[in-house]
């Protein structure tokens, strides 16, 4: 069993986001030290990549969740938070509570996505001007409130999304991931489609256009160019835009600074949506994974993107997220049990 100080702080990086809520991690004590690692997962490899972009974004984030709990719990110990292989976290605490009561209220286990609407701010709240200052390593941020700054981010997923759409693996995968049923709900991963903003019959229309045969013909008139300008509304009527950039290999920092800036925004009553569909295709277009046909439309969207973003390398986009005042609560996204991402590990401690 873990001491209730470490429990608290796998707790607290179990609740990170993750794309598709995948939960790609793994925690283990071994009475000394406390270990964070991606996991494996055979099929999301095939669509993201071991050693993928989207991987060490998510566990920059699982990070970031751990490292602010034991610093605001007042934890102290030895940290390393250099990459080796599948390791991103070594926390090694100067001494370990067996019973602590800790803060559950914690922002980050309250932090979640929200796919409504959002209402926009009179005046722009001042910790929009915070945000602007936050960095981590080579990563910073981009705030984005101007309408015609919006509109652009707007116009970059729209074309990135209609890529998705027309992409047969991401597809399929997207259709893999969604979950319908409570029961489905109830295995803890996945998105559950309750928290997806869609019109009445939404949730049907989705389940009729997994199937690629169908979605393939529906293309042909022009599917794909429908759903991507649905999504790109979205950004238009939303009051905020949120860019992390940085080097594209700085993925774990980016994560870290993502999640925190989604902390803060709901500290200050903001929600958020992250939006990965434009890293994704970016990444895919540099790493050669797109089909043939995909590619010219792809290098427009990344002209578009250094455009406005900048032709430096340090100004690759980690993640897009839209933010303002929530319109609706959503459902909150379950989780894996506890035991399924701690791993047992040889006990140092006698
Ligand atoms: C790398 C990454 C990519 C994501 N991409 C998207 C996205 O494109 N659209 C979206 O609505 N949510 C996206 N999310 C949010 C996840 O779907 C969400 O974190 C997960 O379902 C768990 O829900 P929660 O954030 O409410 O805890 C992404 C999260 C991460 C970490």
């Amino acid at each position: 069993m873990l001491p209730s100080s470490i429990c608290y702080l796998v707790e607290g990086g179990h609740q990170a986001p993750s794309a598709d809520n995948l939960q790609p991690w793994l925690f283990t004590w071994d009475g000394e030290t406390l270990v964070l690692r991606s996991k494996e997962l055979s099929a999301a490899s095939e669509v993201f990549g071991r050693d993928s972009h989207c991987e060490a974004l998510t566990m920059g984030a699982v990070s970031e969740n751990i490292v602010t709990l034991a610093a605001d719990a007042g934890m102290e110990g030895d940290w390393d938070l250099s990459r080796e292989n599948d390791t991103f976290l070594r926390f090694k605490p100067r001494s370990v509570k067996e019973q602590v009561s800790l803060p559950v209220q914690h922002e980050v286990f309250s932090r979640h996505t929200n796919r409504f609407k959002f209402d926009g701010f009179d005046t722009a709240p001042p910790y929009l001007q915070e945000l602007e200052g936050l960095s981590q390593g080579a990563c910073k941020l981009r705030v984005c409130t101007a309408q015609a700054e919006i509109d652009v981010l707007a116009d970059l997923v729209r074309r990135a999304s209609s890529l998705r759409f027309r992409n047969r693996i991401l597809h399929e995968w997207f259709g893999k991931t969604l979950r319908f049923t409570r029961r489905e709900v109830e295995g803890g991963t996945g998105l559950d489609v309750s928290t997806i903003d869609l019109p009445p019959g939404g949730g049907l229309l989705l389940k009729l256009i997994m199937d690629w045969g169908r979605m393939s013909r529906l293309n042909a008139v022009g599917m794909y160019r429908l759903l991507s300008s649905i999504e790109a509304q979205a950004i238009r009527r939303s009051p905020g835009m949120l860019v992390v950039l940085g080097p594209r290999s700085e993925g774990v920092d980016a994560g870290r600074l993502m999640e925190r800036a989604w902390l803060g925004l709901e500290r200050h009553g903001l929600a958020a949506q992250p939006y990965y569909v434009v890293t994704d295709q970016l990444v895919r277009l540099a790493d050669h994974q797109l089909p043939a046909e995909l590619v010219a439309t792809a290098d427009h969207l990344q002209a578009a993107s250094k455009t406005f973003l900048g032709d430096d390398a340090d100004a690759f986009p980690h993640m897009l997220l839209r933010f303002g005042k929530a319109s609706k609560e959503p459902p909150r996204s379950r989780r894996l049990p506890l035991d399924r991402v701690v791993l047992k590990a040889e006990s140092n401690s006698h």
